[in-house]
């Protein structure tokens, strides 16, 4: 969705990823505050908001990155490092009892962790792109990675009784998997 409709002036990828990160932000607030079901179909939906975000990252902006903007090279490493370590995380949370203090813990640890990410990208890589590749091409990659998320897999409902305390979402590196692969399938085409 965008802010505002400017007519001259398509979303581009910068403004579509900046959104997300937002999105994010909301979601994590909004895991941290339900409860019970409510908990688990928002934790879900987080985890497949962020498989879908960092993998349209990774498949489409990084490599961008990577040899375009100055010390790309090393920006990438650190945001994919990042990216990881993220993931791992995830997979944690997911061996959890959803109502658990522990749970609460490693979220908010979590939470930390991905917005500083999300202000580094912002900061040392999507500033960069801006200065490095011109507004059509910018608007390109927006269609690129809206394409690559329509093909991504939507996120799972849990059901209403298995979802109370157990994570209904599948294993998290399953839907990483299911995403990445329906973006190298559906997303490649046309760039
Ligand atoms: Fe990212
Ligand atoms: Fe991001």
């Amino acid at each position: 969705m965008s802010v505002e409709d400017r007519p001259e002036h398509a979303e581009d990828v910068i403004e579509l990823l900046v959104g997300q990160h937002m999105l994010i932000r909301d979601l994590f607030a909004e895991v941290q505050t339900a409860t019970g079901e409510h908990r688990a179909e928002a934790f879900a939906r987080l985890v497949h908001l962020l498989a879908v975000h960092e993998t349209a990252e990774e498949e489409v902006v990084h490599p961008l990155a990577r040899r375009g903007i100055d010390g790309g090279e090393q920006v990438v490493e650190d945001r994919l490092h990042e990216e990881r370590e993220a993931k791992e995380a995830l997979v944690r949370l997911e061996g959890m009892d959803l109502g658990s203090e522990e749970f609460d813990a490693a979220l908010a640890l979590l939470r930390d962790s991905v917005l500083q990410h999300a202000h580094y990208e912002e900061a040392y890589e999507f500033r960069h792109l801006r200065g490095r590749y011109d507004q059509d091409r910018l608007e390109t990659l927006a269609a690129q990675v809206r394409m690559a998320e329509k093909a991504a897999p939507t996120h799972p409902h849990p059901g209403n009784e298995t979802a109370v305390k157990n994570l209904t979402v599948g294993p998290v590196l399953a839907v990483f998997d299911r995403v990445r692969d329906a973006m190298r399938g559906g997303g490649s085409q046309g760039g």
